[in-house]
């Protein structure tokens, strides 16, 4: 049998993720799906001043997407708006030790949902 092979760093953030909560009255919510598995990933975020001030995710995914949205979320959190939405899987693939080829889907599915998070809240705050 093919075994995936995980780095150290990535099975840490697996094993015990910070940001797997829910945020109550979240600002912005996001959900992606990944159509090579079927997983789903939402993402909650509260925002002031344009900064992500709390975040958290909720999903049925695999390690290596739980593994990569806490990622998402310890980078996300603090920054501004703007700082979130420039961050790419190749951060997150950096900050686990590296990621299996074969589930490089998966690092992609957390930056999605922060990604339509903060399209939420920005299309609820012009209102
Ligand atoms: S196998 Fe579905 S997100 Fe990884």
């Amino acid at each position: 049998m093919n075994q995936l092979k995980y780095s150290k760093k990535l099975m840490k953030y697996f094993k015990n993720p910070k940001f797997i909560k829910n945020i109550k009255n979240p600002d912005g919510v996001g959900e992606a799906g990944n159509i090579r598995c079927g997983d789903i990933m939402k993402m909650k975020i509260k925002v002031k001043n344009n900064e992500i001030k709390d975040i958290s995710f909720q999903t049925f995914g695999c390690p290596a997407a739980m593994a990569s949205s806490d990622v998402v979320c310890e980078l996300a959190k603090g920054k501004t708006l703007k700082a979130a939405k420039k961050l790419k899987k190749e951060d997150i693939i950096k900050k686990l030790g590296g990621m299996p080829p074969i589930k490089i889907h998966c690092s992609v599915l957390g930056i999605q949902a922060l990604k339509k998070a903060i399209k939420n809240y920005e299309k609820k705050s012009k209102k």
